[in-house]
């Protein structure tokens, strides 16, 4: 599901220095889908000229009210056709006239006739922002439904340290995309598990396996996207943990069952996205093994079978759970996929071929078929894996009824 694809966003732009990432902004938004107009104030323009905005957005850019436009009710129109605006930067003036409802240049005025959801992302020096005024002004806008993105912290232009840093452009994407996704996860808690699990050899090595957890990362960020309360049990991966995720970090099988049925009672959904080592070594050294030591000695590690989480989880799991697991396989495919649904009691497996391109472990793409317990399947064709998350979900709340 891509959100944005062929929104009309409303991009408006006031005068602080972080206008030159509204500029990133807009080029992030359009790479969504979405068409984009931008309405600038007169001070923003001080820091970055319109046409910059105009060229990027291929769209006319609204300064003046007055100027030489094709509709002479050019604000209206702006306002009537979006179906969210976002406000990047936005500061301390037009926070303080949006709140006190002032419409006195093409914004603002714009802004007067907006019906649509609306975000706000503050953008100032750390003193204006936490002044008495501005926050009131905030509060003011966040009763009357707007919504606030807080703004980051860290060394500001005007070389002080402190909160009034607009977040980077493609937080600000992301933010907008939950703003305007359906939540039809909402009140759900999801229970996921993603990346390798690694199993020490000794202090300095491991068995492990090439699983980059991007899938299990994407199906956590698009259910707390959705509205889900989300708990990601994860190895060790090298990705940023999706905003308002729980995260808990694991590094062996065992580490990993003790996190995923700690958290089982409370799970509506649990999928099983992780590529769990199978083998672990017998008796882990506790110090480096030398090469000395090993010299004259058989090289083989003798491993132990690590216990299968999720045939677990699916002797404790109770009706109301739906239990998802993924297969993946290099031949097969549907054979081994149905065998290990039964196997384990699942309400669903998704299964994905491993070794061909564009699908499986370290690709951002990935091609799978999903089976489920009545029988039936679906086809997943290849596509990006945030897609493939969202198409998920959606199955998972069409089959186990949790649709709201
Ligand atoms: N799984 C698990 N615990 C294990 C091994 C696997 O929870 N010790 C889960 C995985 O998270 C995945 C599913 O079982 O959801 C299938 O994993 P996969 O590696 O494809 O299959 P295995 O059951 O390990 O069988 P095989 O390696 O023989 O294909």
């Amino acid at each position: 599901m891509k959100i944005l694809e062929n929104t009309n966003i409303l991009l408006g732009v006031t005068g602080g220095i972080a206008v030159y990432k509204a500029v990133e902004l807009l080029r992030l938004l359009k790479k969504a889908g979405a068409d984009v107009h931008v309405v600038m104030t007169d001070a923003a323009q001080k820091f970055v000229g319109r046409v910059t905005f105009e060229v990027l957005s291929e769209n006319h850019v609204l300064c003046d009210l007055f100027e030489d436009a094709e509709s002479s009710v050019k604000h209206i129109d702006l306002a009537t056709a979006a179906d969210a605006v976002v406000i990047a930067p936005a500061t301390a003036n037009t926070i303080g006239k949006l709140a006190n409802g002032i419409a006195d240049d093409a914004f603002s005025t714009t802004m007067m006739a907006v019906t649509c959801p609306v975000m706000i992302c503050p953008s100032m020096n750390t003193d204006m922002y936490q002044n008495i005024r501005v926050q009131r002004n905030l509060d003011i806008l966040e009763q009357d439904g707007l919504h606030i993105l807080d703004p980051d912290s860290g060394v500001l232009a005007c070389k002080t340290v402190g909160a009034g840093r607009l977040p980077e452009p493609w937080f600000i994407v992301d933010q907008l995309e939950e703003l305007m996704t359906p939540n039809d996860l909402a009140g759900e808690n999801i229970l996921i598990s993603a990346g390798p699990t690694i199993e020490a050899i000794d202090p300095v090595r491991f068995i492990s396996n090439h699983s980059s957890g991007k899938m299990g990362y994407a199906v956590a960020r698009a259910a707390k996207r959705r509205g889900g309360n989300v708990t990601l049990v994860s190895g060790p991966v090298n990705l940023d943990a999706p905003v308002g995720v729980e995260k808990v970090d694991v590094e062996s099988c065992d580490q990993m069952k003790k996190e995923m049925l700690e958290h089982l009672k409370n799970a509506d959904i649990i999928i099983k996205v992780a590529a769990v080592a199978d083998y672990k070594p017998n008796d882990p050294m506790t110090s480096k093994i030398k090469k000395k030591d090993t010299k004259k000695k058989d090289l083989s590690i003798a491993l132990t079978e690590n216990q299968d989480i999720l045939k677990l989880i699916g002797k404790k799991k109770t009706k109301k759970q739906f239990l998802v697991g993924f297969a993946a396989e290099t031949d097969d495919l549907e054979k081994n996929a149905l065998i290990k649904m039964e196997k384990k009691n699942l309400d669903m497996i998704a299964a994905n071929i491993v070794g061909v391109e564009g699908s499986g472990f370290k690709a951002d793409t990935n091609k799978m078929k999903l089976f489920f317990k009545d029988g039936s399947f679906k086809d997943i064709p290849l596509m990006d894996k945030n897609d493939v998350a969202d198409l998920l979900l959606d199955t998972i709340i069409e089959k186990a009824g949790k649709s709201k």
